[in-house]
């Protein structure tokens, strides 16, 4: 089929939002539809939502409004579009999206996007108000077209599904479903492929990543220590990273893969949401805090210059001065190199919504602004920590500037050099010369590249 159609998709959330709004795009190639920047040539438009927070939820809403608009303009011109809205606000508001917001025409849950081409055709075809938000993961990924070459040599895969634990803050658990392990033989597939690409560097995703339990090729249940194993073997990938674990599912096996596996990077992000066990109780995290300093004592073992990242959550139902002290407390003994931190947002249909001992807002906000601080703090020192060092940086894309690329540290940084676009794709030992809160600047000192 000619790809005469334009589809625009905008991304909101998380890395596996990423993943999901590429193989959107896939699924809806054969049926004529190519990217488009411009909202206004889109003959289709797809929200693929967040709804982990109440803000990440409400753009959505304040977004269909203005395309609304746009739609109306473009059918004063004879022309139609296709109003979509994918992703976890998809699923856990269903039919209420199109009833608050008419516009939309397609409602497509995270488990159904793979029906995508089918309810298109639907809507192309005038019928309006579409809601598909059925469950589960497996079948969607049996029925996905094979990926589009990869563009960038770092790419997500995502080789698990859902979550099980049901933090009680949490919406994942009911808007992407139980826990899913895609098979290993499926992944080494997808990443074989993409090694055909030139992609060097694997990020297996997954919302409990490191509960990853797919079936192997033997028969058995693996593991995520084993897979990224296998995976290390693939001739090509140079660098393996995964997100986002649950501290309680940080096996030793896992932690000594972070020793003994030489392209996995040295990078984890593990969320730890508050300091405070009375609060990680109500919070039914299934881990205290010394649980959680004992795995990172481990990790550190294992692999000494690991970088941590982390999730924190203030102003929990119930927090306390001294519970959020304990957060800072927990913050200034780990030294995170990166973090998300946020305000408690009540998610509807989830426990702590309605506890009756919520935190006020200027109270949050106070919080967070102290949090923020020690956190900007620790990241900015572990990025001066750098400068002087000779890294490999694998570089990913053209800077703003001119002449500018840039690429990522072993440790997630991302560092700006003067360079060709040549050098793009490819995987070079960088001489950092500064540091900021956000980035590094550096030159380009490769042996390789002098012979
Ligand atoms: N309010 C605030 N933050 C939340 N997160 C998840 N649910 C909520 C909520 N209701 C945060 C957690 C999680 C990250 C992805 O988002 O820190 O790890
Ligand atoms: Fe949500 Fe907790 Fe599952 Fe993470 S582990 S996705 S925070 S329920």
């Amino acid at each position: 089929m000619a790809a005469s159609k334009k589809l625009f998709v905008k991304t909101f959330g998380c890395q596996m939002n990423v993943y999901d709004s590429q193989r959107i795009g896939e699924v809806l190639a054969p049926h004529g539809y190519q990217p488009t920047a411009a909202i206004e040539d889109a003959d289709m438009v797809i929200l693929n939502t967040c709804h982990i927070r109440e803000k990440a939820a409400e753009k959505v809403y304040s977004d269909l409004g203005r395309i609304r608009q746009i739609k109306a303009r473009r059918h004063a011109e004879g022309k139609t579009t296709v109003v979509a809205v994918a992703g976890c606000v998809a699923q856990a508001e269903g039919g209420e999206i199109t009833r608050r917001a008419p516009v939309v025409d397609v409602v497509v849950g995270p488990q159904s996007y793979h029906l995508l081409g089918d309810l298109v055709r639907q809507a192309e075809a005038g019928i309006r108000h579409l809601v598909e938000t059925g469950f589960p993961a497996a079948s969607k990924f049996q029925r996905l077209p094979a990926r589009a070459p990869a563009r960038q040599p770092s790419q997500f895969v995502t080789v698990q599904e859902g979550c099980d634990k049901f933090c009680t803050f949490c919406v994942v658990p009911y808007t992407r479903g139980s826990e899913y392990s895609r098979p290993v033989a499926d992944i080494e597939a997808e990443v074989r492929a993409l090694t055909r690409d030139g992609v060097l560097e694997i990020t297996l995703i997954g919302q409990n990543v490191n509960a990853y339990a797919g079936l192997g090729p033997d028969g058995e249940h693996w593991s995520l220590a084993r897979l990224l194993a296998a995976l290390a073997n693939i001739d090509g990938i140079e660098r393996l990273r995964y997100t986002t674990s649950h501290p309680s599912d940080m096996t030793e096996e896992l932690i000594a893969a972070h020793a003994g596996l030489a392209k996995l990077m040295p990078y984890l992000h593990l969320p730890f949401q508050a300091g405070s066990d009375r609060i990680l109780a109500a919070m039914n995290r299934r881990h205290t805090t010394a649980q959680y300093l004992s795995v990172i004592r481990r990790l550190r073992a294992a692999r000494p210059d690991i970088a941590l990242s982390t999730d924190i959550i203030v102003g929990f139902p119930g927090e306390t001065e001294a519970d959020f002290a304990a957060t800072l407390a927990l913050t200034e003994e780990v030294g995170f190199a990166q973090a998300y931190s946020f305000k408690y947002s009540p998610r509807p249909g989830t426990p702590a919504s309605l506890a009756s001992d919520q935190v006020p807002e200027a109270k949050k906000t106070a919080r967070l602004e102290r949090l923020q601080r020690l956190l900007s703090r620790q990241q900015t020192a572990f990025n001066m920590a750098c400068v002087g060092r000779l890294m490999p940086v694998l570089f990913e894309r053209a800077g703003r500037r001119s002449g500018q690329i840039i690429g990522r540290s072993a440790y997630l940084q991302a560092v700006h050099v003067q360079g060709g676009v040549e050098h793009v794709g490819q995987q070079l030992d960088v001489e950092i010369l500064a540091a900021g809160p956000n980035s590094l600047t550096g030159s380009i000192r490769d042996p390789r590249l002098a012979a």
